[in-house]
């Protein structure tokens, strides 16, 4: 099994720092960054905020020259902290409230409308606002269902059948305050199924053709979103320059059509942050069953929440041990029957006190993280060129009671 970093280093780091903690490699992201830019040639990678939205990983792909997909007030204003200059920053949300919006326009971002509600309280405002509309293209991605978000069924986007999306168009075309600058679509998550991609660009195409030609509205880019997976078990998948290959010549085909050429732009999240973090943890006892055997780990799905939400598979290492043992779950220290990080792995002898690395935890890992069970959440390293950085600190337990009050007769 590749590691991401030396085992020696990574024992070293579980040493110094203490675990759960969760590490990431520089150079990873760089080149991971480098990969979609050399196959999306001119087009406009915006970084999926949501992945990973610790700062110094904002800051080193702003670096890179990304821009942002963001989908939160949260995410906007870290954005725009990191230093994203607003007209590279994509709002997307299915509910986005008033406050939400004034802050978007007053920003100066572009708002991604989600509903015709949303239009109406954009133009409410009466400020002038830069938007698109994401649209739903009826797809169905192949994923995990919980991460599939441009079937029938999401609750995301404008649907494209039924001219919905059109009308939506139509009805911004008619407000002084808006500017229709963009469409955008987002399918789903850690998809490898490359026809869905394609399948979803005609469609979008053939609706950019029809703003064209119905309406006359010219777009200045499409934004085809994120969603390509990642190889969390070691297979063979698609890769960005695969996703170019089956979608950029779509795009051309309908852009000689159009008679101009939209912009195009690209949300990707997981495959610039995942395969750059590894999670470390520590084996607090080892305990066989008549049944099963359990490896009991110090952290659970407060820390990575991704195997108990969607059943996903992480590659799971016992550090500085080789050979091959018993097969054991790698349980979590959540108090909850769900909180398996892993199921039926075969490991190496195992025992207290070794540590574990749990692969590919850079995307949805922290950022999904929390204080369940009150468990401080962990810190955060980077492992740079020369150096080794603490990015974010592990919380304490005042953290735990921050901004909590207690009327003052419940104390005595
Ligand atoms: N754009 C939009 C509008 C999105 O909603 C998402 C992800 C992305 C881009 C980035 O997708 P990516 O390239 O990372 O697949 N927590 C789940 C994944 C949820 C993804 C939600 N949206 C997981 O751990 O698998």
């Amino acid at each position: 099994m590749c590691l991401l970093i030396a085992e020696e280093q990574l024992i070293e780091l579980a040493e110094r720092f203490g675990t759960p903690l969760y590490i990431y490699k520089e150079s990873r992201i760089r080149e991971n960054f480098d990969e979609f830019k050399t196959a999306f040639e001119g087009a406009k990678i915006c970084y999926a905020y949501k992945a990973n939205t610790s700062l110094a990983i904002c800051h080193i792909l702003r670096q890179k020259g990304a821009a942002a997909d963001v989908v939160s007030e949260g995410e906007l204003r870290t954005a725009l902290r990191v230093g994203i200059n607003p007209e590279d920053i994509i709002f997307t949300n299915n509910a986005k409230t008033n406050e939400e919006i004034e802050f978007a326009i007053d920003s100066g971002v572009i708002i991604n409308v989600d509903s015709i509600d949303e239009l109406n309280s954009i133009a409410e405002t009466g400020k002038p606002a830069k938007i698109s509309f994401r649209v739903n293209p009826a797809v169905d991605p192949k994923t995990h269902p919980k991460i599939a978000t441009g079937m029938k069924e999401s609750k995301f986007g404008l649907h494209l059948e039924k001219d919905t999306a059109l009308e939506a168009y139509r009805k911004a075309s008619e407000l002084s305050n808006v500017e229709i600058i963009g469409v955008q679509m987002h399918i789903g998550s850690q998809i490898t199924d490359m026809t869905s991609f394609s399948d979803a660009t005609e469609k979008l195409m053939e609706f950019v053709m029809r703003l064209k030609n119905d309406m006359g509205i010219q777009l200045r880019f499409i934004d085809v979103g994120g969603g390509l997976g990642i190889s969390y078990a070691g297979e063979e998948i698609p890769k960005p320059v695969d996703l170019a290959a089956r979608i950029l010549p779509i795009i051309k085909k309908y852009s000689i059509e159009l008679g101009y050429e939209p912009d195009v732009w690209l949300e990707p999240g997981r495959y610039l942050v995942a395969n750059a973090g590894v999670l470390l943890c520590e084996v607090q006892s080892v305990k066989k069953t008549p049944y099963k055997n359990f490896v009991n780990v110090n952290c659970g799905f407060n820390v990575l929440l991704r195997p108990a939400m969607y059943d996903s598979f992480h590659r799971i290492k016992v550090l500085g041990k080789t050979g091959n043992g018993e097969k054991y779950d790698i349980a979590g220290n959540i108090c909850e029957s769900g909180d398996i990080l892993g199921r039926e792995r075969e490991l190496p002898p195992v025992e207290k006190g070794d540590i574990i690395a749990i692969l590919d935890a850079g995307a949805y890992g922290f950022s999904m993280a929390s204080q369940y069970n009150s468990r401080p959440r962990p810190a955060e390293i980077l492992v740079r060129e020369n150096s080794v950085e603490v990015i974010r600190e592990r919380e304490g337990w005042e953290d735990l009671w921050r901004g909590q009050k207690v009327p003052d007769d419940l104390i005595n």
